[in-house]
C-alpha cells in the first residue's frame, strides 16, 4: 500500500483510507471480519464519524477492538464530530468536548489518533475550538487534528488561534466530482468549472501542509449514486475501462489510481463494505497513471474541458 504524509505530523499514513459510514450495514461478523481483513492488507487507516449509523458504525468498531485488543495499535482511528443532523452544526467547546468523549466511548478506546470538525459552524468561534483542541490533548484524547468540509479561509481563521497545525481536510473529490482541480485549469473563463467554490483550497492544502482526503470517491455529486457502470456516465467508463485494462486493474480501481496521482498526496477514502472491492482499490495504490491516462480520465466526464 502507498504511503502519504499526514499533514505535517511527521508521519505517513495509508493512501487507501476505510470509511466506516456504511459499516452498520454489516452484521457484527460481517463487520469483524471485513475490518481484519482491511487490516490485514494494509487498509489500516479507519474514517470515522459521531453521526454514521447514529453511532451504530462506531459501536460496531468498539465491539471489534473490544474483542480483538492487539488491533489498536496497529491502526491509526480517526472521527469527526459538529454535526447534529438535520439541526444545526455545533463547533463551541464543550460540544467538541463531549462528542469526543462520546466517540472514545463507542470505539471503546482512550484515545483517537485524529479528530476532524465535519463540517463549518457559522456561529464558530475559533478561540473556543482552541481551547477544545488544547484539552483533548492536554488529556491524551485526541493526538493530530484537522477539518473537513471547510474552505481556504475558514482554516485560516481556525489556524489563527488553535495551537495544532491541521493535518487534514477531508473533501469531496473523484472524477466526476472534480471542481477542485476544474477551477485551477478553468481560471479566468466564464465556464461553469472556473466557479471557484472553495477558494483555491486544494493550493491552500498544498502550501501549507494540509492532506486532503477525498470523500464518496466513487459517487456523482449530490448522492445520486456511483458513476461506476452508471448508463449516464458511458464516456467515463470506457475511458476507465481502457485505462484500468492497461494496468490490469478494474474501474474503481482506476478511479481511485486517477485521484492517487495527483502529486499533493491525497488519501482515498473509499466507503466500499466489501473486501473485494478494497483490495482493489489498495492495489491501486501501486499503480501511477501517466499524465495522458489521468487527463484522458479527466476530459471523458462531463463537463470537464481544457480551454
Ligand atoms: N466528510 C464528509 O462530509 C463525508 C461525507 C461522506 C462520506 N465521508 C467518508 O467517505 C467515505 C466514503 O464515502 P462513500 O461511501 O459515500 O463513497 P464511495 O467509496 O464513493 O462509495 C461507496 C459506496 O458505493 C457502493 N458502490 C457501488 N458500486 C461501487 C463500485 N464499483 N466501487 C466502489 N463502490 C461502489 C459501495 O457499495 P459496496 O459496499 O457494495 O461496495 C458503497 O455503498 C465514507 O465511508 C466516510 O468515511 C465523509
Amino acid at each position: 500500500m502507498k504511503q502519504v504524509k499526514f499533514g505535517s505530523s511527521g508521519i505517513m499514513v495509508p493512501a487507501v483510507a476505510v470509511g466506516c459510514m456504511h459499516l452498520s450495514e454489516l452484521s457484527q461478523e460481517a463487520a469483524e471480519s471485513y475490518v481484519l481483513e482491511c487490516v490485514e492488507n494494509g487498509a489500516s487507516f479507519f474514517d470515522h464519524a459521531d453521526i454514521y449509523g447514529k453511532g451504530q458504525c462506531e459501536a460496531i468498531f468498539g465491539n471489534i477492538l473490544t474483542k480483538h485488543p492487539e488491533l489498536r495499535d496497529r491502526i491509526f482511528l480517526q472521527s469527526k464530530c459538529g454535526i447534529i443532523s438535520g439541526r444545526m452544526y455545533n463547533l463551541s467547546k464543550d460540544y467538541i468536548v463531549s462528542s469526543v468523549d462520546g466517540i472514545l466511548d463507542r470505539l471503546k478506546t482512550d484515545h483517537l489518533d485524529a479528530l476532524l470538525l465535519h463540517r463549518p459552524d457559522a456561529l464558530v468561534e475559533p478561540e473556543e475550538v482552541a481551547a477544545a483542541f488544547d484539552q483533548l490533548e492536554q488529556q491524551g484524547k485526541v493526538k493530530y487534528f484537522g477539518v473537513s468540509n471547510m474552505n481556504s479561509m475558514q482554516m485560516e481563521l481556525l489556524r489563527k488561534y488553535v495551537h495544532q497545525p491541521l493535518a487534514a481536510d477531508q473533501l469531496q473529490f473523484s472524477v466526476p466530482v472534480a471542481n477542485l482541480v476544474s477551477q485551477g485549469m478553468e481560471v479566468n473563463m466564464d465556464s461553469a468549472g472556473s466557479f471557484d467554490h472553495d477558494g483555491s483550497v486544494l493550493d491552500y492544502c498544498r502550501l501549507n501542509d494540509i492532506t486532503v482526503q477525498a470523500w464518496s470517491p466513487f459517487q456523482k455529486a449530490n448522492w445520486q449514486g456511483t458513476f461506476i457502470d452508471a448508463p449516464d456516465c458511458a464516456d467515463l467508463n470506457r475511458v476507465l475501462e481502457q485505462v484500468g485494462a492497461a494496468h490490469h486493474m478494474s474501474k474503481t480501481a482506476a478511479a481511485a489510481a486517477w485521484i492517487m496521482r495527483h502529486p499533493s498526496g491525497m488519501q482515498v477514502i473509499a466507503g466500499t463494505t466489501r473486501i473485494s472491492r478494497m483490495k482493489e482499490i489498495i492495489a491501486a495504490s501501486e499503480e501511477e497513471l501517466t499524465r495522458e491516462e489521468w487527463y484522458q480520465i479527466y476530459l471523458s466526464a462531463e463537463g470537464h474541458i481544457l480551454p
